[in-house]
């Protein structure tokens, strides 16, 4: 799948994904996922009490930006949607040491190097083609012995694959009954821990009995300095 401009004239699945979560910010809180592995995943991360400085990708309304500043030295989210921005600024309140910055993840450039980067919910929306330059994106961001944590699902409902279950891309609809178009990657556990360890990450990718998922780690621990050859 090419995720950029697909026909002249037509709007990217990447616009028109940014596009649902903008229009959807209002109604987001009602668009929720009864499904198992809640508990597991809910442990999962709040088990995590951050004390560096987080970068937060996609970070919504704020649902995590909040515990992660309440733990955390400083937080840096980012978002596409300032009307989602605006619900995570609410949340948070002006005390909590939080920078927002309104970017599109697929062209935002790091400022700084942080001590974790977390994203929730997120690596599911992006496109097979665009994967790789999204890990370089972390790995810019990444501290020396800084770690990742993220979590997700591929849970797809049958309406939502108007395009086919070999399809990546899902439709989404507003209350209202407006569609969208969005990148949902079914991920499972063990084949994508495959994939980042080819990538050059040691990240541990856990399933919950449901369709969550979470991954921890950092990249590979370079590999023993070879020592000097003492020839005389
Ligand atoms: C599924 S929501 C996850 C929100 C939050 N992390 C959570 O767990 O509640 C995906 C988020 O990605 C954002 N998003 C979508 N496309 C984006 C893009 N190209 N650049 C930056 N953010 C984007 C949306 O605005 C939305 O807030």
């Amino acid at each position: 799948m090419d995720s950029g401009r697909e026909l002249t004239g037509q709007r990217s699945i990447i616009e028109e994904q940014l596009a649902y979560y903008r229009a959807v910010a209002g109604e987001y809180h009602t668009h929720t996922l009864d499904v198992p592995g809640q508990q597991e995943l809910l442990a999962a991360i709040t088990a995590q009490s951050p004390t560096g400085d987080v970068l937060e990708l996609a970070c919504g309304s704020g649902l995590w930006t909040k515990r992660l500043a309440s733990t955390a030295a400083s937080v840096t989210a980012v978002d596409g949607a300032p009307e989602m921005l605006e619900l995570a600024a609410e949340r948070v309140g002006r005390r909590a040491p939080v920078r927002f910055i309104q970017a599109d993840l697929f062209t935002w450039k790091p400022d700084r190097t942080y001590d974790l980067v977390w994203f929730g919910f997120w690596i599911s929306h992006v496109p097979e083609d665009r994967f790789e330059a999204f890990w370089s994106m972390v790995d810019r961001a990444l501290a020396p012995g800084g770690s990742v944590f993220f979590f997700d699902d591929n849970h797809r409902t049958h309406r939502e694959l108007t395009e086919g279950p070999d399809s990546p891309i899902v439709e989404r609809r507003l209350n209202d009954g407006r569609p969208f178009r969005l990148v949902k990657v079914p991920y499972q556990a063990a084949a994508l821990e495959c994939r980042l360890r080819e990538l050059g990450w040691s990240i541990t990718v856990s399933a919950t009995p449901g369709p969550f998922y979470w991954g921890h780690g950092g990249r590979f621990p370079p590999g023993p300095s070879t020592p000097p050859l003492d020839l005389f």
